[in-house]
């Protein structure tokens, strides 16, 4: 963390701030640890009651709020996240963007999504990626596009080059927005595009997370047959008593218990790959600040997705429980795996952030599929972060542990542990 400087670290964690409260129906300014920051950032050097030594060393840690649009192209995977370049102002929200061959060691590049038109002037919030037929990807992202309150659009971004595999430069066409919330969308309420699908009639389909009346989560349903003019369906997806649904994730996993990860759109096309899925829906619940999911049946002549357990929409499982929100999955063609990507929160207090120099964190990336009784999900973190452990493990085997007993293991000479644990009940 060294090399990163003080200054950046504090830009962040202003940025994780103002972040946090995005999500929020009510948006909690923290006025005070703005000026502090902006005098600190001043000065150079913002106090901190935490060694660096403490930052997470596999993680992949930023600043830090929820992730957009992660995806795998032409040999790397790209993560852009949500940050705040100019550190203290609400409204500059842009999508920082960094790849990886592996999805362990990154490379920063500049943002790859920054306000820079009428429909993003308030900020760039979070959205997600879809491959199109030709193999190039779009980007689909809610713009606020007003001062006074958080009016929320639909927009675009299309890669400059797409023979870049870097994706370095993104364009936004001048038909933009592409979506606004109009017949009694709340529009402070209407937000983060998932990833679409297209239908066997070639028409693409996608997700936007809102909220009706007072208390009703919905999931609304967009068509389009160019990704340009779009179209709302009569019906949502999906709707719950949960209040809000943020950042709403809708993928299909094998229903034999296959551990493959099936692509989004490739299941919708023919029927007999229809026939061997089931489909997720996960929405962040705003009110709890978790992630929840039901697993269930897309029918795809009614638009309509209707969970297996009825009940499931009362909050009956979690991908976590832990710390864990506003996750996103991709499927990873070059290992055939669905990935899941969460952002942990370190529960700390805001002026403990502040003191510190960040906030927030992103979990280890997970592949996810279904469990054989169909009834849940299994995750386990990717494959690739094994190579991170060092030659010699501490082993400790057998070892019965009882509750409340503390174990003590010795032989760890590092301030970096990867602790792997399997636990029989
Ligand atoms: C597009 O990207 C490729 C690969 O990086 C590069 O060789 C080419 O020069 C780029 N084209 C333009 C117009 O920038
Ligand atoms: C939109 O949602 C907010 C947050 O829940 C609520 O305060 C407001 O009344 C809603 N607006 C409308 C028109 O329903
Ligand atoms: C983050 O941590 C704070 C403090 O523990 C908590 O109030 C909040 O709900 C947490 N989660 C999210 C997703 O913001």
């Amino acid at each position: 963390m060294g090399v990163l400087g003080s200054r950046v670290a504090w830009a962040w964690l202003v940025q994780l701030l103002l972040l946090q409260q995005l999500a929020g129906a009510s948006h909690v300014v923290y006025d005070d640890l703005e000026l502090q920051a902006a005098a600190a950032t001043a000065d150079g050097v913002p106090p901190s009651i935490v060694d660096s030594e403490l930052r997470t060393g596999y993680h992949f840690q930023p600043p830090k709020n929820w992730i957009n649009a992660p995806m795998y192209y032409k040999g790397w995977y790209h993560l852009f996240y949500q940050y705040n370049p100019k550190g203290a102002v609400w409204g500059n929200i842009v999508w920082a963007h960094s790849v990886s061959r592996d999805l362990i060691n990154w490379v920063a590049l500049k943002p790859a999504i920054e306000p820079s038109i009428r429909a993003d002037k308030y900020g760039c919030w979070s959205g997600s990626a879809t491959m199109m037929a030709d193999g190039t990807p779009v980007i689909m992202y809610t713009g606020v596009n007003r001062p006074d309150v958080n009016y929320q659009v639909q927009n675009v971004a299309l890669p400059r080059n797409g023979s870049d595999p870097l994706l370095r430069e993104w364009v936004k066409p001048g038909h933009n927005p592409v979506i606004v919330p109009e017949g009694g969308i709340n529009a402070t309420q209407f937000r983060d595009p998932t990833t679409a699908w297209r239908g066997a009639d070639g028409h693409w389909r996608l997700l936007v997370g809102s909220l009706a009346g007072q208390s009703r989560g919905v999931a609304y349903v967009y068509r389009s047959r160019d990704f340009r003019r779009w179209t709302r369906a009569a019906q949502p997806l999906h709707s719950a008593p949960t209040g809000m649904w943020e950042c709403p994730d809708f993928y299909p996993v094998t229903a034999d218990g296959r551990r493959e990860g099936v692509d989004t759109s490739s299941a919708v096309v023919d029927a007999a790959a229809a026939a061997r899925v089931k489909y997720v829906l996960k929405n962040s619940l705003d009110l709890r600040r978790y992630d929840y999911y039901t697993v269930g049946t897309y029918d795809r002549k009614a638009e309509r997705y209707v969970p297996d357990d009825p009940a499931g929409d009362e909050h009956h499982l979690r991908y976590d429980y832990g710390n864990f929100y506003a996750s996103k999955t991709f499927y990873d063609p070059a290992k055939r795996r669905r990935i899941l990507w969460g952002w942990a929160n370190e529960s700390d207090t805001a002026a403990d952030d502040v003191a510190k120099g960040w906030a927030g964190i992103q979990a280890i990336p997970r592949k996810v599929w279904l469990d054989p009784s169909g009834k849940q999900l299994l995750q386990w973190p990717i494959e690739e972060v094994e190579r991170l452990r060092g030659k010699w493990p501490v082993i400790l085997k057998d070892r019965v542990v009882k509750p409340g007993e503390h174990v003590e293991v010795t032989g760890l000479q590092t301030a970096q542990v990867f602790l792997f644990a399997s636990v029989i009940l």
